[in-house]
């Protein structure tokens, strides 16, 4: 039987391993992969540069204004066999992915213009195209009509732990505390924001991993994402 090509909308909390799943998926499906996260990073990260956010606080209507200035575009990396975040044509993959960013993002993803901005970036990326795509409010508002969507989460401490762990291996300097305490500032602050909460769609396969290997989970979702192409 002929296969259809299909969207695939991966939403949930964060650390919950939407990236790690979506990528895995996408590389065996041969679809594109697209990390809004690493969007709403790349834009926390510009207005850190541009000097927008300082010490927890932003200048919303500053920000707004220099979005025409702001570029973001996926590269494809052939040595990581990724697409990589660029900043105006400067590769940001790994300075996106710093505490200070996280602590900042939450903030800078629920201003409306950043937003609109950056969901209508989306859905011209995932035209014509097959693709994975995780985030936040894929299945909800960006990609309402996608075929198959997941939800995934996994209690905070767990995922502080695989988040402190991955950190670590970068290199980075901080404690499991101060890990959960950006886990559960983040959830509160996408779950509570006005527009394009934190939320799962009707529609969506909710996958709770605390208890799941990566294995089991990438299997379960892959034989999901099979059974849907064959309709
Ligand atoms: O997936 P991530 O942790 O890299 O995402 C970083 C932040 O971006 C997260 O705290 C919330 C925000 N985000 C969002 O609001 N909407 C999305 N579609 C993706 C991410």
């Amino acid at each position: 039987m002929a296969k259809q090509r299909i969207t695939i909308a991966i939403d949930g909390h964060s650390s919950a391993g939407k990236s790690t799943m979506a990528k895995a998926l996408a590389k065996e499906l041969n679809y594109f992969y697209i990390d809004t996260g690493a969007m709403y990073r790349g834009v926390t990260l510009f207005a850190m540069k541009e000097r927008y956010v300082m010490n927890g606080c932003i200048d919303e209507s500053g920000l707004e204004e220099a979005l025409d200035r702001l570029f973001l575009t996926f590269r494809f990396n052939p040595s990581t066999e990724c697409s990589e975040m660029h900043l105006g044509g400067t590769n940001i993959e790994k300075e996106i992915r710093t505490m200070e960013v996280a602590k900042n993002v939450s903030l800078v993803a629920k201003i409306p213009a950043v937003r609109k901005k950056l969901v209508a970036l989306q859905r011209r990326l995932a035209e014509g195209d097959s693709v994975v795509m995780d985030g936040r409010d894929i299945g909800t508002v960006v990609l309402p009509n996608a075929e198959l969507k997941f939800f995934m989460t996994a209690d905070p401490e767990v995922r502080a732990w695989r988040r402190l762990r991955e950190l670590q291996e970068n290199g980075k300097e901080v404690t499991f505390d101060e890990v959960l305490e950006n886990v559960l500032e983040r959830d509160r602050i996408d779950s509570e924001r006005a527009v394009a909460p934190l939320k799962q769609a009707d529609d969506a396969v909710v996958i709770d991993n605390s208890n799941l290997t990566m294995e089991e989970q990438y299997q379960f979702m892959l034989n999901l994402a099979k059974k849907r192409m064959e309709h």
